[in-house]
């Protein structure tokens, strides 16, 4: 959600870093060796070939006030903001909005899906559990009467509208039947929940307990109120939901009365404008009063959706850092990997490895299997080699000296121990995630207008990982386990790294732009942020512009392209936004025949002025006496085959 100012591209230097990468590429082929990528053993076979290709009739760039899809192709509205989630929730009174409702009703601004089937452990893909994160609010879209400037509104805001916000955050599972070809929800029933800032949720993990998490509301640093900001998330083969807290700074006010405070949240972006008015009427978001509360999110949340009754888990072995997202996956001993980006300009990517295998007989042995493990942050090499350095207290500066004391505060203060070991400061990773056909990982970065050629920090100058200074466009790599795509090394100390896609107007010799080289005018994207695999293990990539959109000519949505063979980074544009809106959350049902997406923040960015009373669309309902209302929908084929073919 946050606005990167676009910018030209490089020009001249930009091509001479590109022109390391392409001698890295000469060594990857053989022509030098280097010692790191020989001791990583053959280079692996990708998987079996995908098919002749997508066929839909790509959609053209544009932006107006609804969705588009392909010639052939249906999308129906699943979810609305302030529709039923649990069996007694009031209808939506977009006018009356109360707390007390929207407990029980769809959120605001959804963003990650997963579609979990029904039973668990099933391919049943007509019948199953939505979940999906609530990532943030809009006031002015939501509440009459606070259009006007900036930031101005939170002053005017009441305590009843701060209440209504802290229920539209969270997520919400609710039960799905298709039939006839059509989605419908099913409010109420044994499943549905909906989980905010009001929930309570459990502390694990090295971190719980720890002075640093005590707040007077909870001595014992082991329950905290609510989950924050879930941007997107992951699954994990025992099917549990991750979720994970991205922008939390945002929600607290005021300044930490100790220097040492004040300087811990600064890594984390805090001290900036206040953007919400939580702090206005709730004391826990005030940091001189409680600036330990600001320790207890920025966490990845594990919850069961098959038991409604379960209380969430903040993990913390899995580091404090914006959280964006998690790709899950099986080392070949079974130990669970997640893939983890910290969603911020020069953040880094992370990997979590489970210390103990997951037990595919035994789903209660894998209950806390998230508690222990080894945290790891990516360090990309020139030579094509990406180095994963582990986050273990007392090994290397992280120690008493730098200031931890123990793997709590390496946990806690995730991002000052990956600088001191030296991983690369990435351009914002958003998804990283595991193709489940050709093994490899896809990792999204979605731009950075602050890595410049001459930045006085030699880190923040482009790199080969990162070619790009300005990189208003983003891109994406490929990551390579050593092994076959169905035994990949994903615990393995190194990978090789390759990049997949960068994105922004290919015609436009500056913007350093790469795809394959028939794609489209309408196939060409920026700001790439999600991505899902279908069947076949081809990647389709959603997009999160911010106000960027005005300038390349196009609402946000979803590109689609092969990974392998002849097309090969072919993308070809296949869904758009309303005006104003993001693209989250893509989804597939485990047959590839629905694609469900979530359409967050419509008629919110790069719009003017937001208000209520007159947004730039009333999508998806269009009508004068209801609010635009962010949405899930399903997308499916007419003729009922699979999505893309
Ligand atoms: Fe919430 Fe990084 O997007
Ligand atoms: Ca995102």
């Amino acid at each position: 959600m946050f606005d990167d100012k676009p910018a030209p591209g490089a020009g001249r230097t930009m091509a001479e870093i590109l022109a390391a990468r392409l001698s890295r590429r000469d060594v990857l082929a053989g022509v030098a060796s280097a010692a790191a990528l020989a001791a990583m053993g053959p280079a692996r076979e990708l998987g079996a070939a995908t098919t002749g290709g997508l066929t839909f009739k790509e959609i053209a760039h544009g932006a107006d006030e609804t969705v588009h899809v392909p010639e052939g192709y249906r999308s129906d509205v699943l979810m609305r903001w302030g529709d039923p989630v649990l069996g007694d929730a009031p209808a939506f009174e977009p006018r009356a909005l109360t707390a007390a409702a929207q407990a029980k009703q769809f959120g605001y601004n959804n963003d990650f899906l997963a579609f979990m089937p029904l039973p668990l452990g099933s391919a049943n893909s007509t019948h199953g559990l939505l979940v999906v994160n609530h990532e943030y609010t809009v006031p002015q879209l939501m509440f009459a009467g606070l259009q006007g400037g900036e930031w101005d509104y939170q002053a005017r805001q009441t305590k009843a509208q701060v209440d209504v916000e802290l229920e539209a955050h969270g997520l919400s599972v609710i039960e799905i039947k298709k039939s006839k070809g059509q989605w419908r929800a099913l409010p109420g029933g044994t499943y549905a929940r909906r989980i905010s800032m009001t929930t309570e949720i459990a502390v694990s993990g090295p971190a719980a307990g720890h002075a640093r998490l005590k707040t007077s509301a909870d001595p014992s640093a082991r329950r905290v109120l609510g989950t924050l900001n879930n941007c997107a998330g992951g699954v994990t083969p025992w099917g549990t939901i991750l979720t994970a807290e991205e922008n939390f700074d945002m929600y607290f006010a005021g300044k930490a009365a100790s220097e040492a405070d004040r300087k811990r949240l600064d890594r984390y972006g805090f001290g900036g404008k206040q953007r919400y008015a939580f702090a206005n009427h709730h004391a826990r978001f005030d940091l001189s009063k409680e600036p330990n509360e600001a320790n207890r999110f920025g966490w990845m949340v594990e919850f069961d959706p098959y038991d409604p009754k379960s209380v969430p888990v903040k993990r913390t072995a899995l580091g404090r850092f914006k959280h964006e997202g998690a790709g899950v996956t099986l080392a070949p001993d079974g130990r669970a990997v997640l893939y983890m980006g910290d969603d911020q300009q020069f953040q880094y990517l992370y990997r979590f490895v489970t210390a103990k295998p997951y037990d595919p007989k035994n789903r209660a042995a894998n209950r806390d299997l998230l508690d222990s493990g080894t945290l790891s942050v990516a360090r990309f090499e020139d030579n094509g080699v990406l180095q994963w350095l582990p986050l273990v207290w007392g090994q290397g500066p992280l120690t008493a000296a730098n200031g931890f004391e123990s793997e709590a505060d390496i946990l806690i203060d995730t991002r000052h121990a990956a600088t001191l070991v030296g991983a690369t400061p990435m351009d914002r990773p958003e998804d990283v995630d595991v193709n489940p056909v050709n093994g490899r990982i896809y990792a999204i970065f979605t731009s950075n207008s602050n890595r410049k050629i001459e930045h006085e920090n030699a880190a923040r100058r482009p790199d080969p990982a990162n070619p790009r200074g300005p990189n208003p466009f983003g891109h994406i790599l490929e990551l390579m386990a050593p092994g076959g795509p169905t035994s990949a090394e994903h615990a393995a100390p190194a990978f090789r790294w390759d990049i997949f896609i960068l994105a922004g107007d290919p015609r436009v010799a500056d913007v350093g732009a790469r795809y394959h080289p028939q794609v489209s005018a309408n196939g060409w994207f920026g700001a790439p942020d999600n991505c899902a695999f279908d069947p076949r293990g081809r990647i389709w990539i959603a997009t999160d512009q911010g106000n960027n959109w005005t300038r390349t000519g196009t609402g946000d949505g979803i590109w689609a392209c092969e990974v392998q063979g002849a097309e090969r980074a072919l993308t070809k544009f296949f869904a758009r936004m309303p005006l104003g809106a993001e693209c989250c959350g893509p989804c597939f049902t485990p047959d590839g025949k629905t694609l469900f997406v979530a359409v967050q923040h419509p008629a919110a960015d790069g719009v003017g002025l937001l208000d209520f009373e007159n947004p730039v669309t009333r999508w998806p309902d269009f009508k004068a006496d209801m609010p635009v209302r962010p949405s899930v929908i399903a997308v499916t084929k007419k003729d009922g085959g699979l999505i893309g073919d």
